[in-house]
């Protein structure tokens, strides 16, 4: 009988292996002080006050309480119906209520124009590591309108195409005022400190390893929790595409991020309905502000499917391989944004947190890549991939597409030698996100400058010494070369009767009698004479007469011997001319190497030329 043994109870999420180590009851964290109502894609309801929303209908002529109903659409309106979207609000005063707009002046570094005629964006064309993300100084208050930096993005929202990365660093809540994206969806993942968010829709509470999506359009204040002085955080938007779950195929319905796991907000009313508000819009990546007299939180009720939502990172149902192999690190995507291309996505946002490794007979670690796609990584929390000591939480690092890249520590020399590998925990107490995009990055000013946190590359060059070419320091590999060479040679030569004459000389007629089927004759009847002819020399620097190979038990024999066929007419063709793989044009094309046959010069010159040009081909 097996041995029981009772599970420990994880009490700190960042130490926890999955969400349900912490034994929950409820699908929060202990200290998440919100309600939320679970399931992707449904179209939620909320009312702070039963029976405010009216029945049946969406406008009635008169609603409770003298509510004002205001709808904000996201689709176009005539969308089908799986891409349209739009809620309801029954609010206290409507937004078009205010006192104007009024220029607004940020300490953020926001640019959205990531299209090569703006010269204050640039790629890096090598790899990138940035030390964290500097934090706002102490006597500095910095809120989220002030707190925001892109880093990086690719397209341009007025042509709601492509996408922009962010940092968020800040030490003060939103006082008064509230953040209105316009041009795209934002994905906001905390690295540090506990977040009080407030949107429309209601509340919700944000730690390192959650993220949260909160569509165009929707006002929100990104506030610090009570017990957080200052946080960081990134934030991927997308333009003219949306966070989506990724199809499953053939897993099924259920598995990596579930959408039962998805927490909307519950309608919430702000206590004091009548203060002075800014709604600091993003237009176009330029920040305005609209002044008000009333609260933006005055909801108390909506309904619809244009409602910002929260993901605990740490409830990520893993997929992999467990046989042999990798998968591909697409099984670990959390969201996906489509781009137009049915075949490429725009982004995707990658999970990489705690897992089993199972996978046998296998090199376990990344092997090296070239991808076609761009990765941004990031460490939430923890000693991240084990990529670096740079490699440090609030930093990040990049790679571009088809940049080549991999691993090149101890662990990789001993993954590359035969061994039995046993199951194991790996990636435990950390957490690592990745956002990947078919784009090319175009990096800001802040991110190649202004923060001060870049190195210069991400990878010191000389650790590839630990990589050296093994293939071309191992004996047998280069006798066998040789051989491959040679034979490569005498497979070209047998071919080479095959395609003599043309169809100018019949070949493609019924009876192709008298161009070339005397000599192909002895061929097809199987009376071609098979002659043994040493080809393999041993090569200048070949292995010594017993080259210990594996299971250092096989010997290697000098003079290996290969079949050749010889045929009437050719049996000392051109092998003189091609024992060494360079062939004399020359002397093979004037007939030279064909001086013992019998065959007419002129049909012998379609067999030169065949071979000139194959052996050349095998030489190269
Ligand atoms: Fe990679």
């Amino acid at each position: 009988m097996q041995e029981f043994k009772e599970r420990t109870l994880i009490t700190d999420p960042q130490k926890a292996f999955h969400y349900t180590d912490l034994q929950r009851l409820k699908p929060t964290r202990a200290n998440d002080p919100y309600e939320y109502q679970a399931g992707w894609g449904n179209r939620h309801q909320s009312e702070v006050i039963p029976g405010t929303l009216p029945v049946a209908q969406n406008n009635p002529q008169e609603v409770r309480f003298g509510l004002y109903v205001e709808g904000i659409t996201y689709s176009a309106f005539a969308a089908p119906r799986h891409a349209n979207f739009s809620t309801y609000m029954y609010r206290a005063r409507p937004a078009a209520a205010h006192n104007g707009y009024v220029p607004f002046h940020s300490k953020s570094n926001i640019q959205n124009c990531f299209l090569s005629v703006n010269p204050t964006v640039a790629t890096l064309p090598e790899q990138a590591e940035w030390h964290p993300f500097p934090l706002p100084k102490d006597e500095d208050k910095i809120d989220f309108a002030d707190g925001l930096h892109t880093l990086a993005g690719s397209g341009d929202p007025n042509i709601k195409e492509g996408l922009a990365l962010y940092v968020y660093m800040i030490n003060s809540s939103m006082d008064r005022r509230a953040f209105c994206n316009t041009d795209g969806d934002f994905l906001i993942c905390a690295q540090l400190g506990n977040l009080d968010i407030v949107t429309e829709m209601g509340k919700i509470f944000l730690q390192p390893g959650e993220i949260c999506v909160i569509q165009r359009g929707i006002r929100f204040s990104l506030n610090l929790a009570p017990d957080t002085q200052v946080a960081r955080g990134y934030i991927t938007e997308v333009w003219g595409s949306m966070w989506e779950l990724p199809d499953l195929g053939p897993l099924g319905g259920h598995g990596l991020a579930n959408p039962r796991d998805f927490l909307y907000p519950v309608a919430a009313i702000d206590d004091d309905l009548h203060a002075d508000w800014l709604i600091v819009n993003k237009t176009n990546g330029q920040l305005c502000a609209i002044q008000q007299d009333h609260s933006p939180y005055d909801l108390v009720a909506w309904h619809g499917n244009v409602v910002p939502y929260k993901y605990d990172l740490t409830k990520f149902s893993s997929q992999n391989a467990t046989s042999i192999d990798h998968t591909d690190p697409s099984i670990f995507t959390v969201l996906t944004a489509k781009s137009r291309d049915p075949n490429t996505a725009l982004a995707d946002f990658l999970w990489f947190g705690p897992r089993w490794d199972v996978a046998t007979n296998t090199f376990r670690l990344p092997y090296f890549h070239r991808n076609s796609a761009s990765e941004f990584l990031a460490c939430l929390y923890g000693s991240g991939l084990g990529r670096s000591d740079e490699f440090l939480p609030g930093g990040g690092s990049f790679e571009g597409g088809h940049t080549p890249h991999g691993g090149f520590h101890e662990g990789y020399q001993h993954g590359m030698r035969l061994h039995e590998s046993q199951p194991e925990k790996i990636l435990t107490e950390q957490l690592t996100i990745m956002v990947e995009t078919s784009r090319l990055f175009l990096f800001t000013e802040y991110a190649r400058t202004g923060c001060g946190t870049i190195s210069t590359h991400g990878t010191d060059y000389k650790v590839w010494d630990a990589l050296p070419d093994r293939f071309s320091a191992n004996p047998k590999a280069r006798e066998l070369l040789a051989r491959v060479k040679q034979d490569r040679i005498a497979e070209k030569k047998r071919l080479a009767p095959y395609y003599i004459g043309g169809f100018s000389h019949g070949a493609n007629a019924s009876n192709t009698e008298g161009v070339h089927s005397e000599e192909l004759k002895p061929y097809m009847n199987g009376t071609h004479e098979v002659k043994e002819t040493k080809v393999i020399e041993a090569a200048p620097e070949a292995a010594p007469e017993s080259t210990p190979q594996i299971n250092g038990t096989h010997e290697t024999k000098e003079a290996e011997v290969t079949p050749e066929v010889t045929m009437n007419g050719f049996k000392d063709a051109p092998t003189n001319g091609l024992t060494n793989g360079d062939v004399p044009t020359d002397d093979l094309t004037n007939g030279d190497g064909l001086t013992n046959g019998d065959v007419p010069t002129a049909r012998l010159t379609n067999v030169d030329a065949i071979i000139v040009a194959t052996a050349a081909i095998a030489a190269e």
